[in-house]
């Protein structure tokens, strides 16, 4: 297991904790990996209810490690970042997520697969896909626009605009913005720990019935955006954007068109 995920254990929950703060809880394939198999074994393991999902009080993710990207790009549907993702999709089980300060990336696109998202009203939430020459991922492209409407979700998918934890829950992306991290956090195992106390069976199966409509075209959609993904991050575009992040410095796209 990564030394960068805390998994801890407080009766039928079972919580998954980024840490990995000096890169702003960044996700290594080894965190991905982590994350996956945890997934899997507490999807099999009886005792657990629920997962929560969290970075902390202060930093949920930056996203992709961006040198991963560079160095060692996903490759495929066996990639480390579509077995967790795949395992999140897959989960049984309700899946609560506990948000402050940034969630970018893959960061805000796995809330999409959550049940009950939390966030702190200054989380700062992005999807800058466009902005390092990629395209969205598992099945935002087709999640967002049905929730927020085309024109809003192109503001936040085709020009990668930020957006707070108050507008992520007035939007219906998370439940409840809440005052700063602690609060967010506690509000989120507080809820979590509900589905203690209530019928297992009768939750995995009304999750099930709230997940399958549309879920096959879901899944076709991941399957295209996992591909055109893929061949962006070898882009020369995307190239140019992930060594000016390294570099510290904006991206220069005026030599492409
Ligand atoms: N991958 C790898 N390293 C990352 C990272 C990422 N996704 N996000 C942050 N880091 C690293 C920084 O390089 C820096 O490392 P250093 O201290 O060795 O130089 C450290 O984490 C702190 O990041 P910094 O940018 O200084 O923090 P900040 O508070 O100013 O900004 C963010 C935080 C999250 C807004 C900013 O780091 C960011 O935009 N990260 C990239 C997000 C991204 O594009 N992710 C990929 C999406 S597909």
């Amino acid at each position: 297991m990564s030394e960068h995920l805390l998994v801890e254990r407080e009766e039928g929950l079972l919580t998954l904790r980024l840490n990995r703060l000096h890169k702003k809880n960044a996700l290594t394939r080894a965190m991905y990996s982590g994350m996956a198999e945890v997934l899997d074994q507490a999807d099999r393991d009886a005792s657990v209810r629920a997962v929560l999902i969290t970075g902390g009080e202060t930093c949920f993710t930056s996203g992709n490690d961006v040198a991963d990207f560079i160095q060692a790009p996903p490759a495929g549907l066996n990639s480390e970042v579509f077995q967790f993702m795949r395992a999140l999709f897959e989960f049984s089980k309700p899946v609560v997520a506990a948000v402050s300060g940034p969630a970018v990336g893959i960061g805000t696109t796995l809330l999409l697969h959550c049940d009950l998202v939390y966030v702190s009203r200054e989380a700062s939430l992005k999807m800058p896909f466009v902005n390092l020459g990629l395209c969205p991922e598992y099945g935002s492209s087709l999640i967002l626009p049905r929730l927020l409407g085309h024109a809003r979700a192109a503001e936040l998918l085709l020009l990668g605009q930020g957006f707070t934890g108050e507008q992520a829950a007035a939007w219906g992306i998370a439940n409840q913005a809440l005052a700063d991290g602690a609060a967010t956090l506690a509000k989120a195992r507080e809820m979590a720990l509900r589905f203690q106390q209530l019928a297992p069976s009768a939750v995995t199966d009304s999750k099930r019935l709230m997940r399958a409509p549309g879920r096959e075209e879901l899944r076709r959609v991941i399957e295209e955006e996992g591909a055109l993904f893929g061949q962006r991050l070898r882009s020369p575009e995307a190239i140019e954007a992930l060594t000016a992040f390294m570099q510290r410095r904006p991206a220069d796209f005026s030599q492409f068109g």
